[in-house]
């Protein structure tokens, strides 16, 4: 069986983070144009790593829950498996999935990268929060004012993720053309996104085009509810396990 899983916030929700458009969403209390842009990052490069910092935190003192630890499960088990997750949290990792079974299609909240040059590094998550640092180690750390300069250019670091208005990683887009092309999967699964981005409805038709299952798993309708072949309108943690038992 080869399968499709495409995820969003929802399925990280159950983990205690926040989803974007969620009652408690960030994007109900924060504005995107003030954090999730280039222009926001040029304008005020300490706010946005304040909040970067803030949901590193929020992540490592998070713990993967049972849909994270279903797909896991699910990868194992099934012939082929690509899972393109939305979140750039770390959990559907923790919970086991390999680097090569999955896209993180909009970045990697612990990936820092230079905003000028092609110099990045992967802060791990237990590398101590700057906010215990007093002004000498940051100079130590080549960061002024709570914001990391580039070790090759000095250019400002950035979080390594997708902004708006920025095109999506061509290595991973790339990654996922060529598993779409290469075969139609028979069971495609569609867990905790408002699939807000037209990209997420067009990846899940073309997997399942050639009469293969399209599960969507979301408590509300979405766009991509009219094309689903079943409907499960409960909390991730509480559906993915009971699904994906059976073709397990
Ligand atoms: P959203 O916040 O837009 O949507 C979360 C979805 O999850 C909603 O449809 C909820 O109904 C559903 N949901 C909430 N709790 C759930 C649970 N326990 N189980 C299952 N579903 C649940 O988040 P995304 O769709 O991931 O992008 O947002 C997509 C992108 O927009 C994000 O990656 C981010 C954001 O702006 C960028 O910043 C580029």
């Amino acid at each position: 069986m080869r399968v499709l899983v495409l995820t969003g916030a929802g399925v990280s929700a159950e983990s205690g983070i926040p989803t974007f458009r969620g009652r408690d969403g960030y994007w109900r209390n924060l504005d995107p144009a003030k954090l999730a842009t280039p222009e926001a990052f040029a304008r005020d490069p300490k706010l946005v790593w304040e909040w970067y910092r803030e949901r590193r935190q929020r992540i490592r003192n998070a713990q993967p829950n049972a849909a994270h630890e279903a797909i896991a499960k699910l990868a194992q088990c099934a012939d082929e498996l690509l899972l393109v997750t939305q979140n750039v949290d770390d959990l559907h990792e923790r919970a086991g999935l390999a680097k090569g079974e999955m896209v993180q299609i909009h970045g990697d909240i612990f990936v820092t990268k230079c905003s000028r040059c092609d110099f990045k590094q992967h802060d791990s998550r237990f590398s101590v929060a700057p906010a215990t640092y007093g002004a000498a180690s940051e100079q130590q750390e080549g960061r002024e004012n709570g914001v990391p300069r580039c070790t090759k250019c000095n250019a400002l670091m950035r979080p390594g993720v997708v902004w708006f208005g920025e095109p999506l990683p061509a290595r991973e887009t790339q990654r996922i053309e060529n598993y779409l092309q290469r075969d139609s999967c028979g069971v495609v699964i569609v867990a905790g996104t408002t699939a807000t981005f037209g990209y997420i409805i067009d990846w899940a038709l073309r997997a399942s085009h050639r009469g293969g299952e399209l599960i969507e798993v979301n408590p509300e309708e979405t766009p991509l509810s009219r094309f689903a072949t079943r409907l499960v309108r409960e909390p991730a943690a509480v559906a993915l396990p009971r699904l994906i038992d059976p073709l397990l």
